[in-house]
């Protein structure tokens, strides 16, 4: 049977380059399914302990959770905002981490960022791949695009050389661990 990824930027912009560096990720895999949310889709009210006791979970964060166990692997690109995750994305984390299970239900992860400047959103990176370290135990692989509108195009992907090898690296490591 063929495999699902999952595949999302971690940004509520329409316009995400984010969104476009999971979407090229994913579908370079061979043989799979991808499934592309729109974090847009699962807008909820910011979250909050009392909001919780009153009114319980969303049914956002439920489907948004069916979609993580429905997997075999899930690719999020970061977009940074102040060193750390978009409000939209943490505000679903949050959410979600209030059903049972662990959130990202042991899934093997690829963990992108990118960003227009030069560091490529590595603080947002680094931050995600050390707490989803500690949550999952499954397989966790993760890259960097620095100065995306340089160095990524739609139709031709990562231009620089070595940048690219690294990506597919990666992406390789990610797309062989359900093999294993
Ligand atoms: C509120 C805000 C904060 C930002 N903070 C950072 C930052 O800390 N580091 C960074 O590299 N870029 C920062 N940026 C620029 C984003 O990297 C840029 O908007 C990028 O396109 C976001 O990714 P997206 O297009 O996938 O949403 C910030 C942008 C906004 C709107």
């Amino acid at each position: 049977m063929r495999k699902k990824i999952l595949a999302f930027g971690a940004s509520n912009s329409i316009q995400s380059i984010n969104k476009k560096l999971a979407i090229f990720a994913a579908n370079e895999i061979e043989k799979v399914d991808v499934i592309v949310l729109d974090l847009n889709d699962f807008e909820m009210p910011i979250y909050s302990i009392d909001r919780e006791k009153e009114f319980g979970i969303p049914d956002l964060a439920v489907q948004f959770k069916n979609q993580i166990s429905a997997s075999d692997g899930i690719v999020i690109s970061f977009a940074e905002h102040n060193g750390a995750y978009t409000t939209a994305f943490k505000n679903i984390m949050d959410w979600i981490s209030r059903l049972e299970g662990s959130i990202w239900d042991n899934k093997p992860m690829l963990l992108l960022a990118t960003s227009p400047g030069g560091r490529g959103g590595k603080s947002v990176l680094t931050l995600a791949a050390n707490l989803f370290r500690f949550m999952n135990s499954s397989n966790l692989t993760s890259f960097s695009l620095p100065s995306f509108h340089k160095n990524f195009s739609e139709d031709h992907g990562i231009l620089d050389e070595t940048l690219s090898d690294e990506f597919y690296k990666q992406l390789n490591q990610f797309s062989t661990s359900w093999e294993a």
